[in-house]
Order: C-alpha cells, then structure tokens, then sequence
C-alpha cells in the first residue's frame, strides 16, 4: 500500500470528472457525470491504494454490505464499487448537495427537524444493526441530504476500512466529539450502545450547532480535555431553548455513562423520540425498516467475480408444448388436464382432408362395384 497525498480524481471508465467536492480523514470526493444513464454521481475515493488480493477483497465485501444497506430510503444509495487503475478503492454514490454538519455548525436545526431526522437514522442503523452491521462513524458530518431534503446516513462500514487501510489517527480525531467514552478509551470497536450514544451527540449538534462536550473556548477542547469530559459523560442540557426539557431527558438517556442504561435499540431510541414528536404535536415519522433477510449477505457472495455469463437456454418447440401443457394442467385446480380447443382453421384443413379420402374410398368401391374400371 502507499500513501496518495494530492486529491487526484481517478480514470474511471463510464465516468467524466467534474469538479471536488471536499477532504475528510481518509478519503476524497469527486463529483462525475456518469455517461450511461446520465446522470450526476458523487465518487468517494480511498486516500490509500490496495495492492494485496486479499485488501481488495476485503474492500469488495464492505462494498456489498453497503450496497445491500442503501436500498434503505435513509442510507446513501451505492451506485458502484471498484479499484481505479492506480489501485485506489471507489464507491460511485448519489450526489447529495448538502451535509447536516454544514448546515448546522453554528446555526441550531429546528427541533422537529432535529426529531424527523432522528427517527429517520434509528431506522436505518436499526435496519444495520439487525442484520449485524455497526457504522461505527455516526456524526454530523456523514448525514448529508439528498436532493429532496432528506437526511440519509453515509460512509457505513467505510470506518472499518479506514482502520485497515490506513493508521492515521487524524481521522479518529474528527470522529471524538460523538464518540461514546468506552469507544474514545479504546475499551470498545463499536456496540449497539455505542451507536445509541453517538446518534444522541448528533442529534444534540444539530439541535444546540456544538456538540454536547464542546466547550465554548477553544483553547477547552484540546482532544485530551475533550475526552476527559466526555469520560464523566455529564450533561448539559441545549442551552437557550424553550421547552426542550423532553428532548433534554431522551438524549441524556442515550449519553449515559453506563452503556447498559442507554436505550437497548435503536427502534426503543426511535419510538422515544417519535413520542416527542406526539407530545410536541409534530407529524410523527415513520419508523421504516429493512427487512435483515434482505440486508444481510446472500450465501454465494464469496463465488467468484467477473463478466456475467447469460445462461438462458432456448427450447425447443416440443419443450415449450411440454411446459405449455403442464402449466395448463397446474392452472386447473381439479388438477385434470384439459386440451386445448383446436383452432378452427387448423380444424377446418383436418376435416376437409378427412373429407376428400372418404369420398375418394366411396368412388372407388362404387367403381369396383359397377364395373366402371374395366
Ligand atoms: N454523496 C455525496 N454527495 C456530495 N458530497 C459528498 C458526498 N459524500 C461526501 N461528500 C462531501 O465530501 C466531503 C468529504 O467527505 P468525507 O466523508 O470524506 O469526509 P468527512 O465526512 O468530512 O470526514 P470523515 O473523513 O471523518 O468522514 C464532505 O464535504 C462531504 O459533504
Ligand atoms: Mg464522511
């Protein structure tokens, strides 16, 4: 492996590049028009190139999990995966124009923003966590919004491929401020209790525009002070706002100290807040789910990839007779085989030919007969 430090978009094939769309710890962001269908896509790219087999297939089997994760309405959908020539991992990805941690820094959402959103995000990490995937990265940053508004939950299981494809603690070091205090002290990879926290600190960014242990000092939120409050995980309820208590009470309960104490789940998470939403007379968000069967890995994902080979047999006509007549006798609920009505014209020609040997058989009886032949 080795270290790519200029942002250089990669020669994909089917893709033009446009223009950046920004840095974080580990990766950069393209945006390409991509020429079949077109359209406009985001490229994620990985700072790092794989060079070993077993890194890329490594990277292949995040890919799918994330793939098989987007089809849920509030994860970035994954377009398409794959090494660009110079060895750099690629995740082809819808283009969302903007991020949550943009729009919030400094600037609190609204709480029934703050609340749609939550509910949204405890669906999809439910949806993750039931078919055993952590994001293990959850934070302002990775909730961008689509086209149409809506937040939706990116870089999933891209933290585990960070950790392997690169030891660069500057990007740990973005993710402290919503990370849970046995994930910064190292005692935890990541948990359903840990995710439970750091969707709480998210939520808190965007509802107070800081995070929950951010001091207003600068000079207070060096990464070892930081860690050192969010170790004895105190509170503060969101300063300034009116009728917050509620809300107040259920991201306590997700930012407790003692994991055991957060909500179980992210759906108990979820129906907490959408009963805020209720009790604050908002609409109240659908929980929506994927079904885990659907999420998870299928048994042949390990078979080897490459061009798809079509395999469509064509049959022959006397097999596709066959198959006509045994879905006809599995159609009729008797389970008798009825035949077909012949059709006419075919009826017609059999008859008459019929007809034509009959009277040719009766003219030359007739003759024997009669003596007409001799
Ligand atoms: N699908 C996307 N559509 C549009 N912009 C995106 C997309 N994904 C990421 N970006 C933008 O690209 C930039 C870099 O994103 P990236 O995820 O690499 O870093 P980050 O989230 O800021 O930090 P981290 O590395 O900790 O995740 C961000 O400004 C982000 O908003
Ligand atoms: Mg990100």
């Amino acid at each position: 492996m080795s270290a790519q430090s200029q942002p250089l978009p990669p020669r994909i094939t089917g893709l033009g590049y446009v223009r950046p769309l920004g840095s974080g710890g580990f990766a950069d962001v393209f945006q390409y028009e991509q020429d079949m269908p077109r359209r406009i896509v985001a490229v994620k790219v990985l700072k790092t190139a794989v060079r070993e087999a077993r890194d890329r297939s490594d990277f292949e089997s995040e890919a799918d999990a994330m793939a098989r994760l987007s089809s849920h309405p509030s994860i970035v959908s994954i377009y398409s995966a794959g090494v660009s020539s110079d060895g750099r991992p690629y995740l082809t990805m819808e283009f969302c124009p903007e991020s949550m941690r943009v729009l919030t820094i400094g600037k609190p959402a609204p709480l029934a923003v703050v609340l749609d959103a939550g509910v949204r995000l405890a669906g999809a990490l439910e949806t993750a966590h039931q078919a055993g995937i952590m994001h293990r990265d959850i934070k302002p940053s990775n909730v961008l919004l689509t086209t149409t508004g809506r937040p939706v939950l990116t870089d999933f299981g891209i933290s585990m491929l960070q950790n392997q494809f690169a030891s660069d603690d500057k990007r740990h070091a973005l993710s402290i401020p919503w990370a849970a205090p046995e994930v910064n002290n190292g005692a935890s990879t990541g948990t359903v209790a840990s995710e439970v926290w750091a969707l709480g600190a998210t939520l808190y960014t965007f509802a107070a525009g800081f995070s929950p242990f951010e001091h207003a000092e600068r000079a207070q939120n060096t990464e070892s002070k930081m860690k050192a409050r969010i170790y004895q995980a105190k509170y503060q309820p969101i300063p300034g706002a009116q009728g917050y208590q509620p809300f107040d009470e259920v991201l306590r309960t997700s930012m407790s100290a003692m994991p055991e104490r957060r909500f179980s789940s992210m759906q108990e998470f979820a129906e907490a807040l959408r009963t805020l939403q209720r009790s604050y007379g908002f609409d109240v968000t659908p929980l929506d789910l994927v079904r885990p069967d659907w999420v998870a890995p299928a048994a042949d994902f390990s078979a080897p990839r490459g061009p798809v080979v079509t395999t469509v047999r064509t049959a022959t006509r006397a097999q596709q007779r066959a198959e006509l007549r045994a879905q006809q006798l599995s159609e009729n609920s008797d389970g008798v085989l009825i035949d077909r009505p012949r059709s006419p014209l075919k009826a017609g020609l059999i008859g008459a030919g019929i007809g034509v040997v009959v009277a040719g058989l009766a003219v030359t009886f007739a003759g024997l007969a009669f003596g007409w032949f001799g």
